[in-house]
């Protein structure tokens, strides 16, 4: 397991001052002010003020599908999705944070990092149009849409993701580390079809989605 960062540690002494402070006024109804006051201060540390975050390591969350993000947030909170870091932000959140934190970023402009390889990228382009017949990858267009962005409720965006970051998700995918639990229905999915990708197929789409807006 991976020890907590002291920018993390930092993130999770604010995430938890934010907890008391909507306790001791109305708990309720969490607001969208409170989400984006949390995204500001809290999740802004490693995903960026909106969502695009400055280090490849942490996803940029800028444009994603609302669904999606809150989907994840709580497979990090009951387990069905495993991160240290991320298990210690959502165990604060309430689902109605998680709704409104994943509607603020859905609204916020991505922006993508760029192709390290373009030779890598144009087979990885090939794979996400068309899929590979020969071992059973279907076109990554078919759920996540031909622009990358996306489909309510289940598919997340792809376009303009850290090129680590999604080789990191491929591999968990692959490996079933991601996905493994019986209630991930959609982490299921992802993961049947990971598992028949080859390494040059992860390197390449990764690198072709990184430069796609
Ligand atoms: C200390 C750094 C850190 C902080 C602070 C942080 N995150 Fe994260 N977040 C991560 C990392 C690292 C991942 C990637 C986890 C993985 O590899 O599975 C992640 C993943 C996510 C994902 C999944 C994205 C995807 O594409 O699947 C969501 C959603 C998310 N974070 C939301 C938040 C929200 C909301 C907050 C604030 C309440 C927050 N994060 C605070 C580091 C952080
Ligand atoms: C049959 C539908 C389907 C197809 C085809 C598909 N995916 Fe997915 N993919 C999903 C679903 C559903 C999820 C969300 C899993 C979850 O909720 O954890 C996902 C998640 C992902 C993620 C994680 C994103 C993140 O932010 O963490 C990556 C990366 C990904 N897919 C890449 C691909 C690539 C590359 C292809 C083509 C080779 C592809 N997918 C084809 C259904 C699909």
């Amino acid at each position: 397991m991976k020890r907590v960062s002291p920018k993390a540690s930092l993130a999770l002494a604010l995430l938890g001052a934010f907890g008391l402070a909507a306790h001791a006024a109305d708990s309720a109804k969490p607001d969208d002010a409170k989400a984006q006051q949390l995204a500001a201060t809290v999740c802004a540390a490693c995903h960026g003020a909106t969502g695009q975050s400055p280090l490849a390591a942490n996803p940029h969350l800028a444009a994603q599908q609302a669904e999606y993000i809150t989907r994840q947030l709580t497979h990090f909170k009951n387990g069905v999705r495993t991160n240290p870091i991320m298990l210690g932000m959502a165990s604060m959140l309430e689902p109605a944070d998680m709704k409104a934190i994943g509607q603020f970023y859905a609204l916020q402009a991505a922006s993508p990092a760029g192709t390290k390889d373009a030779k890598r990228a144009a087979l990885g382009q090939n794979l996400f149009r068309y899929g590979n017949t020969a071992n059973g990858v279907p076109a990554c267009t078919a759920c996540h849409a031909p622009t990358g962005a996306g489909m309510p409720a289940q598919y997340p965006r792809l376009a303009g993701q850290f090129f680590e970051y999604t080789v990191a998700q491929l591999k968990a995918f692959r490996s079933g580390e991601r996905g493994k639990n019986d209630k991930d229905v959609n982490g299921k999915m992802m993961s049947a079809i990971a598992t028949r990708m080859s390494e040059e197929e992860i390197l390449g789409v990764a690198d072709f989605l990184a430069g796609m807006r």
